[in-house]
């Protein structure tokens, strides 16, 4: 994106590498709806659910009882504890909560570390356009170049190892997937990551697997790309509470990997975070311990959002692949003409619905917009009665 000219004029005051950062295009169109009334919004990605009130409980009486420390760099024994067992016990992946465990804040932070600690300058990192926002933002500040693997509708915005051998060179240093995606919804399946992984042992690459929506799969199971044979020992797992648990606000994740890579990650993290928040990580723990059934609950209802959108988009023209994971819909808006900005702009000013351009996630982003469907089956409806309205009208 162009530096402007009071970018410009701040641009000896910053770093190059921050003066690299194109401004995020999901923030900049959120400035724009900020002031205005009566918008449903399908743009931002997080769920509508309060987090359940018994893992923030648990948190408030660890307030009550003075629990307000730093706990240990990692984290607290018993949280790491968990997240080993969960991992086993969902995917089959053993990790030493001892050193192959670090908490984090987010997977935000854990995406920054993992760069930080692997990328050299100059270092290539691989990923899939469209891709989350913050991919390239993260490999740019650790002073590595993104190289882009384009995936579209039609190969179901999957991403197979040889697209990505074709773009390794003597720079590349690791390969970043996420999946299921934002912003397609796409899951990979087991062959395709299979696929990776032979990639990837075959070039002594370091992939860095973003599973933040694992929970979040509808008629299709996760696989856990550690727990593929032969590939942990170069694969930082990364995942969290902010989606499947309703915690965005809370902001904990965690990093699992081999013993060298995470604590190369968390002295950045010692020096930089020092601890994940305390009473975030007491929440954690009752997440897992006792979020089960909530997580299934909220997945049930995310698929009937999801079927329900899914079906209302292609019945208004906009043609819309089935997602199976996250709780995201990525519809071609092409049939109107208009570019993804365009669209998302005049749609927010004639019909007060939010959604977010396709290119804010790459260039092979252009031509769908995101829409979030974790929000209500009222306003996913009304949401679809106004985007009907529009689509009609500049329908080409
Ligand atoms: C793919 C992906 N990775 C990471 C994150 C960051 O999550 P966290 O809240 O754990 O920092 C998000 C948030 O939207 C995401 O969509």
């Amino acid at each position: 994106m162009a530096v402007n000219v009071n970018n410009q004029k701040q641009s000896k005051l910053i770093s190059d590498r921050t003066n690299k950062l194109s401004p995020s295009g999901i923030r900049k169109f959120f400035d724009l709806l900020a002031n205005m009334e009566g918008v449903i919004s399908l743009g931002v990605g997080e769920p509508d659910y309060a987090t359940p009130w018994h893992i923030s409980e648990a948190a408030v009486k660890s307030l009550e009882r003075g629990y307000t420390m730093y706990t240990s760099n990692s984290g607290i024994p018993e949280l790491r504890e968990l997240t080993a067992k969960h991992l086993k016990e969902k995917y089959g992946v053993e990790y030493d909560p001892n050193g192959e465990i670090l908490m984090t804040v987010g997977v935000s932070e854990a995406l920054d570390l993992a760069m930080r600690a692997i990328v050299n300058p100059g270092d290539e990192v691989i990923m899939t356009d469209p891709h989350y926002v913050a991919y390239d933002s993260c490999v740019i500040l650790a002073e590595g170049k993104p190289v882009k693997v384009p995936t579209s509708q039609e190969n179901g915005f999957e991403v197979e190892g040889k697209d990505i051998e074709e773009k390794i060179t003597g720079k590349t240093k690791a390969i970043l997937i996420g999946y299921p995606s934002n912003p397609t919804g796409a899951v990979m399946p087991r062959n395709k990551l299979l696929g990776i992984g032979a990639v990837a042992r075959r070039h002594n690459l370091i992939v860095i697997s973003d599973e933040i929506y694992a929970r979040l799969t509808y008629g299709v199971e996760h696989t856990c790309y550690a727990s593929l044979p032969g590939v942990k020992e170069n694969t930082i797992l990364l995942g969290g509470f902010s989606k499947a648990y309703a915690m965005t606000g809370w902001r904990i994740g965690y990093a699992a990997g081999p013993k060298e890579i995470i604590a190369a990650m968390t002295k950045i993290h010692q020096y930089t975070i020092m601890s994940a928040p305390t009473p975030a990580q007491v929440a954690a723990i009752e997440a897992l311990k006792t979020g089960e059934p909530n997580v299934l609950e909220m997945v049930e209802d995310y698929n009937r959002r999801r079927m329900f959108i899914v079906k209302g988009l292609n019945d208004i023209g906009l043609l819309c692949y089935e997602p199976k994971g996250a709780f995201y819909a990525f519809p071609s808006i092409t049939c109107t003409g208009m570019t993804s900005e365009e669209f998302s702009e005049k749609l927010l000013m004639e019909e007060k619905v939010a959604v977010v351009p396709g290119s804010a996630f790459g260039a092979c982003g252009e031509g769908y917009v995101r829409c979030c469907y974790a929000t209500s089956l009222q306003d996913i409806e009304e949401a679809l009665t106004r985007m009907g309205r529009f689509v009609k009208k500049y329908k080409k």
